[in-house]
C-alpha cells in the first residue's frame, strides 16, 4: 500500500512491461482476442515511473490510457510482441509480461472478407500455437535480469496455488502473479487479489487492492533482497 511519500527505490533500473490483450486475425476486419483491459500493466507502468524506473509499456490493444511521458510501443498480435520483447528485452534490467498473449492463431489469414458459406451451420477454423514469450525469455535471459509472469486463471482457491506453483516451474520466470478470473472477476475490474509466487513456489506475499497498490506490492518484491538478483 502507499502511504506519504513514494519512494525513488527503482532509480536506475530499467524495465519492459508488456499489457493488453493481443489479437489474432482472421480476415481483414474480424479477430480472435481476450477480455484483458492492460488495467494492472498500466498501473505497474506509472507507479515503477514514479518510483523512479526507466519504463518502455509494450501494449496490446489497451483500453486506457498508457501513463503521460512513459515509452510506448504498440503492437497487436501475439508474433509482433514476440518480436519486440525479444528485440527490446536485452537492454532492460527486468521484464513483466503481464500482457494477455494468445495461446494459438489462425494458421492462415483470409486477405479478403471471409463469406458466410453453407456448411450445414458450422464453420471449423485450424489454430497453430504462437511461440511462448515468456519461457523463451526465462530460457535465454542474463544472470542479472529478472523475469516476471502473469497467471489468470479461473481456478478455485485451492487450485490456484497448485497450478501457479506448476506454471512457474515451466515457465522458468523468477517470479509468478498469480490471480484470480472469472465472468465478472480480474478482467477490467478496478481491484485485483494476486499471490507472488517465487521460483521455488513460495507464496511471497498474497495482497488485494485497487490495481495500483498492486502495483506497488509487485514492485516490492522485485525492489527488495533477497529476490532481487543483482
Ligand atoms: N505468455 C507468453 N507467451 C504466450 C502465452 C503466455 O509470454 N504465448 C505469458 C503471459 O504474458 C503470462 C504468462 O505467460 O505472463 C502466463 O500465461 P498463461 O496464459 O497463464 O500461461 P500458459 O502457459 O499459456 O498456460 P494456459 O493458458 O494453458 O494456462
Ligand atoms: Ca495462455
Amino acid at each position: 500500500a502507499v502511504s506519504g511519500e513514494t519512494k525513488h527505490d527503482l532509480v536506475g533500473k530499467r524495465i519492459l512491461i508488456t499489457g493488453g490483450g493481443t489479437r489474432e486475425p482472421l480476415d481483414p476486419v474480424r479477430f480472435i482476442g481476450n477480455r484483458s483491459s492492460g488495467k494492472q500493466a498500466v498501473a505497474l507502468a506509472q507507479r515503477a515511473m514514479q518510483r523512479s524506473a526507466d519504463v518502455t509499456l509494450i501494449a496490446a490493444h489497451l483500453e486506457v490510457e498508457p501513463p503521460a511521458g512513459v515509452d510506448l510501443v504498440t503492437v497487436s498480435t501475439a508474433a509482433q510482441m514476440h518480436s519486440e520483447v525479444m528485440t527490446l528485452s536485452p537492454e532492460f534490467d527486468i521484464v513483466i509480461m503481464a500482457a494477455a498473449v494468445s495461446d494459438y492463431r489462425l494458421d492462415t489469414v483470409s486477405g479478403s472478407k471471409l463469406k458466410k458459406v453453407d456448411n450445414g451451420g458450422e464453420l471449423h477454423l485450424t489454430l497453430v500455437e504462437n511461440p511462448d514469450i515468456l519461457k523463451e525469455l526465462s530460457s535465454s535471459k542474463s544472470a542479472k535480469q529478472l523475469i516476471i509472469g502473469f497467471a489468470a486463471e479461473t481456478a478455485t482457491e485451492d487450485d490456484l496455488i497448485r497450478i501457479g506453483k506448476d506454471k512457474i516451474a515451466r515457465k522458468g520466470c523468477d517470479l509468478l502473479i498469480l490471480n484470480q478470473v472469472g465472468w465478472d472477476q480480474g478482467f477490467g475490474t478496478e481491484s485485483n487479489t494476486v499471490s507472488v509466487l517465487a521460483s521455488g513456489g513460495d507464496i511471497l506475499i498474497t495482497a488485494t487492492g485497487s490495481k495500483m497498490s498492486v502495483a506497488d506490492t509487485i514492485l516490492d518484491c522485485i525492489a527488495t533482497p533477497p529476490i532481487h538478483n543483482a
